[in-house]
């Protein structure tokens, strides 16, 4: 595993560190961390939805009433189109509330993850932005969702070898890429 300060190369893709807004990646698919009604919020929701454009929601939407009537499941992850943002999907996902940690909340974080990365290979989308998911409204303390955030991408870069070439985490702070960048050294 090659090693920089923010960034890690596993199985021939890169793992990367940035500090910035999510709405400015140029990635084949920006990551929405949703809630299960799809139907927007603030946050990484909010910017995605508002410089994205109505076609987002008008999809997620279709997909309230076509595939998901009663929400989308905490854990999952569903493709829009990235309407007017630098990308070519949208893939939002439902993090867990933190309730203290007894309730299943890191696999269902990992499974946020996972499950992004899933629709991302089915689409051949080869390049990723993640935000740190779960860790502002939903309370998730961003230590430990970086552990699990980073342990999730790294095992499926790994058994998915070839199926990416880069993920980014895109950290809203300095002080959220810090935590980011000690849970990544302590990956290698
Ligand atoms: N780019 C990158 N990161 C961002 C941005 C942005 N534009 N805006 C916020 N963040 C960061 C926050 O600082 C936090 O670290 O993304 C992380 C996740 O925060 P939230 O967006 O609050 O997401 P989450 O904690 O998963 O809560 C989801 O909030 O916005 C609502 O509709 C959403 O109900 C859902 C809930």
């Amino acid at each position: 595993m090659a090693m920089a300060q923010d960034a890690v190369t596993i199985a021939g893709a890169t793992l990367r560190l940035v500090q910035g807004d999510i709405t400015d990646q140029h990635v084949d698919a920006i990551v929405n961390a949703a809630n299960s009604t799809l139907l927007g919020g603030g946050g990484v929701d909010g910017a995605i939805h508002r410089r994205g454009g109505p076609a987002i929601l008008e999809e997620c939407q279709e997909i309230r009433r076509t595939r998901y009537p009663d929400g989308l499941p905490t854990g999952d992850a569903v493709a829009t189109t990235a309407g007017r943002l630098p990308a070519r999907r949208v893939i939002h996902t439902v993090g867990p509330r933190w309730h203290g940690g007894g309730a299943g909340e890191a696999e269902l974080l990992a499974s946020a993850y996972r499950s992004t990365l899933a629709r991302a290979r089915e689409e051949g989308l080869r390049t990723l932005a993640f935000p740190s998911i779960s860790t502002g409204a939903y309370g998730y303390p961003i230590e430990a969702a970086a552990r699990v955030a980073l342990g999730a991408v790294a095992d499926e870069l790994r058994v998915h070898a070839g199926a990416f070439d880069e993920v980014r985490f895109v950290l809203f702070s300095a002080a959220d890429l810090a935590v980011y960048r000690e849970a990544l050294r302590q990956l290698s």
